[in-house]
């Protein structure tokens, strides 16, 4: 099986696009990096491991912010592209390193990293329960795992929220409870489990995202999206559909959370 075939063809679209455009992003922006980064104990000396590190934002962010070492992987190889190219930019390509690598099944000896993070990473692959162990398996004893995850903050949630985040958003995200992510860190042997869930704000997310990126970034990533919307009638056809049924349901804020799930491995 290749890799691929852990992505429907949507959301191998979606990511495709997401690469091409070159912005990816998860909730809780720079903010939730940064309290992240602090859970997980993450310094200077570290040697951190970014699984689903999209355009590569926060590898070169913590690299460049906190002096530590960062290999990040993506499913897609358009991103890790993408990834190189902002090491280079943002003058870190001495401390970080890209590989495509499924998050279920990644291309490291045991206890390789000191931590390892995900940011909107792992409500996407079909086995959570297997990516998770991956993330210990790599992470040495005494190591941290921190992840930022699409969280419902009441269930069940009403099937126009359901459609919205597994289809209508154009890429199928599948948020957990509060509980079934810690029980995913559980099963995975992590301890010391510190859990901070929060509401998705709308209006925060957009200015967290100019932020992250900057003005120049969000003109660049706006450049290439209307190129690749003009030269790809197959981009066209995914944006009409997402903006046909993509209209944000007006009680998202009471259902969907994000939260910051971090376990030590012992
Ligand atoms: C919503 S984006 C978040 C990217 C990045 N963490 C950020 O904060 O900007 C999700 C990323 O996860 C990647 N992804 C999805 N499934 C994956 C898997 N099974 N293994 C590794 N990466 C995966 C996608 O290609 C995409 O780059």
């Amino acid at each position: 099986m290749t890799q691929r075939n852990h992505q429907t063809d949507t959301e191998q679209h979606f990511f495709d696009f997401a690469a091409e455009a070159g912005l990816t992003k998860h909730f809780g922006g720079l903010e939730a990096t940064d309290e992240l980064v602090e859970l997980c104990r993450i310094g200077e000396a570290s040697y951190v491991l970014d699984v689903g590190c999209g355009v590569g934002q926060t590898p070169c962010y913590i690299a460049k912010r906190y002096g530590c070492r960062v290999v990040g992987v993506d499913i897609n190889e358009g991103m890790i592209e993408r990834s190189r190219e902002t090491a280079e930019r943002e003058g870190v390509a001495d401390k970080t390193e890209f590989k495509v690598a499924d998050a279920q099944d990644m291309p490291f000896v045991d206890e390789t990293f000191d931590e390892v993070i995900t940011e909107s990473v792992t409500v996407f692959p079909e086995d959570k329960r297997r990516a998770v162990r991956e993330y210990a398996r790599v992470t040495r004893p005494g190591g941290y795992i921190g992840l930022n995850e699409a969280t419902w903050l009441k269930t069940p949630p009403p099937p126009e929220i359901i459609a919205w985040v597994s289809q209508d958003l154009g890429a199928c995200v599948k948020p957990l409870t509060s509980d079934e992510w810690v029980g995913l860190l559980e099963d995975a042997g992590l301890t010391g489990i510190v859990v901070n869930v929060r509401e998705v704000r709308p209006r925060r997310e957009a200015k967290g995202l100019v932020r992250r990126y900057g003005y120049w970034g969000m003109l660049r990533s706006l450049y290439r999206a209307a190129s690749l919307y003009l030269r790809s009638p197959a981009y066209r056809r995914f944006v009409n559909e997402v903006r046909k049924e993509g209209i944000t349901p007006d009680n998202l804020e009471e259902y969907l959370g994000y939260g910051l799930f971090v376990g030590r491995k012992e």
